[in-house]
């Protein structure tokens, strides 16, 4: 193997930028050339290629978003788009990809892999969606952006004696609403993973204005729905005033924290090893802090479940 190609796909997520990084340096130490393209699986069909040299990433470890773009692509979903990217990667000699990316991303990578071009993914995605691994890329970065988010609102709440609802990113996922929740001290915490009971929220929240609690915050995943429709039905219940925050896109930026950073180096490194390595269609992640691989096969289609204990511990804080 003499090239290697690597790209961003998906909703960018903080650590993507220190990933790259990471897969230029250790391929360069390793004698490998580098390609970066642009715009994930769209840039690969257009032959969106550039070309990466040791100084093309410095000073990015910091940097949220990733220097790349990403892209969702809808041509990979077809044979057509597919067999267009590899021929533009075989035209520009790259024999081994690495993708940084989400289920979606995998989803194309699995593909390219049964057409023969060894690939090797890393998990990217504020969601902390991805089967296998207990990090994704960018998740604690966005738990700290929620958290200092709801030490925010918390000083307000308590001013004005009002309950607050959050609605926090995730998609199907409830695992960044649930740790940022857990580590922000919120009074309730709504993800799709666990059935939701309008009445039992009623009832925790008339408990607490019983027990002269000056706020609540409510932490409502976007897959459970919108946390101003619920907001609108704990008014129309118990007639009681309250407001409600989207935290939107601001959750996907940032620098990344020293863990993210951390972690996009362990994983950026590893995916060149196991491409030198002759491994394809595997997914890199992490463990009980060992640094582990696994076909992607097992992990596209199938989400990461809610820790049901964790999910116990924050109702019994919440108190
Ligand atoms: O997957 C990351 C994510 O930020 C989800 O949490 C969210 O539902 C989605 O992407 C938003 O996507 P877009 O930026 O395309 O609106």
């Amino acid at each position: 193997m003499k090239r290697i190609g690597v790209l961003t796909s998906g909703g960018d997520a903080p650590g993507m930028n220190a990933a790259i990084r990471a897969v230029v340096r250790q391929a360069l130490h390793e004698g490998l050339k580098v390609t970066g393209i642009l715009r994930g699986y769209t840039g690969m069909i257009n032959g969106e290629f550039m070309e990466f040299d040791s100084q093309s990433v410095a000073d990015i470890i910091h940097r949220g978003g990733t220097i790349l773009h990403t892209a969702r692509c809808q041509e990979m979903y077809r044979e057509e788009g597919r067999l267009r990217a590899v021929t533009q990667l075989q035209a520009a000699g790259i024999e081994g990809l690495v993708v940084i990316g989400g289920d979606g991303s995998f989803r194309g990578a699995l593909h390219l892999h049964e057409l023969g071009i060894p690939i090797i993914g890393i998990p990217g995605t504020i969601d902390n969606d991805i089967n296998g691994t207990e990090y994704t890329l960018g998740f604690d970065t966005a738990v700290n952006t929620v958290v200092e988010a709801i030490n925010k609102i918390r000083d307000t709440a308590n001013s004005l004696e009002r309950i607050f609802l959050i609605e926090v990113m995730g998609r199907h996922s409830g695992q960044l609403a649930l740790a940022a929740g857990i580590a922000g001290g919120a009074e309730a915490v709504l993800v799709p993973e666990q059935p939701f009971v309008l009445e039992e929220l009623v009832t925790r929240l008339q408990r607490s204005v019983k027990r002269e609690k000056p706020h609540s915050i409510i932490l409502v995943a976007e897959g459970v729905g919108s946390a101003t429709a619920i907001g609108d039905k704990i008014k129309e219940i118990i007639g009681l005033d309250n407001r409600v925050t989207v935290l939107g896109h601001v959750q996907r930026g940032g620098t990344p924290t020293a863990l993210d950073r951390l972690l996009a180096s362990r994983f950026g490194t590893r995916a060149v090893e196991e491409l030198l390595a002759g491994h394809s269609g595997m997914m890199i992640g992490i463990r009980g802090d060992q640094v582990i691989s696994i076909p992607l096969a097992d992990v596209v289609g199938r989400s990461r479940e809610i820790n049901s204990g964790v999910f116990e511990l924050m109702k019994v804080l919440a108190l």
